[in-house]
């Protein structure tokens, strides 16, 4: 087996693939995250992969050769990225390049394309094999499902299998390879097992958006969006994940996935609609919170606000399309001192991202003498925070709940005023008022 590109996904899928007992090499043309894996470092964080890692070590190897790589492996797992081009459509060129070079060896092999890439990939691919007269190389899509901060659990328990081929075979060398992974696996031509990865995404982002529209809206009517998820979830039809309100969605794959469909879509000549509001909502929804902040303090200039997280979610150092660079440009535009802290993010280290920001490193820090607060990621260590310790550190009484995930009676307890997304103000030192699902 071999996996090309080493990035989140060809990791993850590298590692585990070895855990269930395979032989892999990766190969990856950044030389020093080859030589830092070689010697057994993670280059990424991702909770279990580092042991799930120095376990199958035996059976892992790394490289930045093709000619070793294809000495070794017959099935290639093609996992680099496919980042937003400047029209919007996915830049294919990092797959392109692995197909050449893969192509330059001779031997029957199989392209397993785990990157997310757009409908009609796999057949421009094995058209220009075939007119190229390589036909010894077969082409499967397998789409990955995985989520960062997940990312193990993901593929070892993943909730199905997707594999689309031009030929059963290749299909079915590919399933022997999850075998032992108990799921349901769907098999179905090329084009739709890169639509399913493509309509996924999407409808998830849609889940978002649309519950942060219904929290725009309970705002305005007095509702809570909590109850009103929960009791939406309870549908079975509906179901209740992807329905927490918040400050928007980030990271490396809604964003750039969403927009890729709709370019798909149009490309194709069809509007989609739909995803143009899911994703000008997302924008809309980060900066309300600049809003929320005004309406509470006056104007923003030479007011203090602090950034509780600045991932783009807990549980990973990911910080692409991060709510998190959008709030602290806004908020030093308007004039605000902006101090940040996360847990993986040590000061000075992302000046590029943060310019004028200061990075604190604790985040009792970030918040000395702040006007107010903004829980931006929900990680563990800042939801739990002794908030009558962060009240006494505070100049003002303001905290932003940007996800929704703060017991708002515990920290109006402690004196500090709770204002969430979808939600009324929770006054500090009052009982809560709240909806329960019973
Ligand atoms: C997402 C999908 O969940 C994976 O299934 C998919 O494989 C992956 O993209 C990909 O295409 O590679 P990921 O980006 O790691 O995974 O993160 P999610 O946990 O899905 O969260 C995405 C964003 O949505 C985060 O910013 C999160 O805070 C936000 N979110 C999620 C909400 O605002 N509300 C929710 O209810 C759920």
């Amino acid at each position: 087996m071999g996996v090309i590109g080493v990035g989140y996904v060809g990791l993850v899928t590298a590692v585990c693939i070895a855990h269930l007992g395979h032989r892999v090499v990766c190969l990856d043309v950044d030389e020093a995250k080859v030589a830092a894996l070689e010697a057994g470092r993670v280059p990424i964080y991702e909770p279990g992969l580092e042991d799930l890692m120095a376990g199958a070590a035996a059976r892992l190897s790394f490289t930045t050769s093709y000619d070793e790589l294809c000495r070794q492996a017959r099935i290639l797992f093609i996992a680099v990225d496919t980042p937003p081009s400047p029209s919007g459509d996915a830049d294919l060129s990092r797959v392109q390049a692995v197909v050449r070079e893969v192509r330059r060896h001779d031997g029957e092999r199989l392209l397993v394309m785990k990157s997310t890439v757009p409908v009609g990939t796999g057949d421009r691919i094995t058209a220009e094999l075939e007119a190229a007269g390589h036909p010894g190389l077969g082409y499967v899509s397998n789409p990955e499902f995985l989520r960062e901060g997940a990312a193990v659990d993901d593929v070892l328990h993943p909730d199905r299998i997707v594999i689309g081929a031009y030929r059963e075979a290749d299909g079915d060398e590919v399933a022997a390879l999850f075998a032992d992974i108990e799921t349901t696996v769907v098999r179905t031509t090329v084009p739709t097992a890169e639509m399913i990865k493509y309509a996924s995404n999407a409808f998830l982002a849609t889940k978002i958006s649309f519950i942060n529209e219904i929290a725009n809206v309970c705002e305005a009517v007095g509702a809570d969006v909590r109850a009103v998820a929960d009791g939406m979830g309870l549908d079975h039809r509906i179901g209740p994940h992807f329905l927490q309100a918040g400050i928007g969605y980030g990271g490396s794959c809604f964003p750039k996935d969403v927009q890729a469909l709709k370019q798909l879509a149009g490309n194709s000549g069809y509007h989609f609609q739909l995803l143009n509001a899911v994703i000008e909502v997302n924008h809309l929804q980060k900066r309300r919170v600049v809003g929320k902040l005004k309406d509470r303090l006056g104007a923003l200039r030479g007011r203090h606000v602090a950034l509780l997280g600045l991932t783009f979610k807990p549980h990973t150092d990911d910080m692409r399309e991060a709510a998190s660079i959008v709030l602290a440009a806004r908020l030093r535009d308007e004039g605000a001192r902006v101090s940040a802290y996360d847990p993986m993010v040590p000061p000075g280290s992302r000046d590029d991202l943060f310019p004028g920001i200061e990075i604190a490193r604790t985040a009792l820090e970030a918040l000395d003498g702040a006007d107010a607060a903004v829980l931006v990621t929900e990680w563990p260590e800042l939801v739990g925070l002794d908030w009558a310790v962060v009240r006494d550190r505070m100049r003002g009484r303001h905290v932003i709940d940007g996800r929704n995930v703060l017991d708002a009676a515990r920290v109006a307890a402690a004196g500090l005023v709770v204002t969430g997304i979808g939600t009324a103000d929770q006054p500090a030192g009052e009982p809560v008022a709240s909806d329960d699902v019973r």
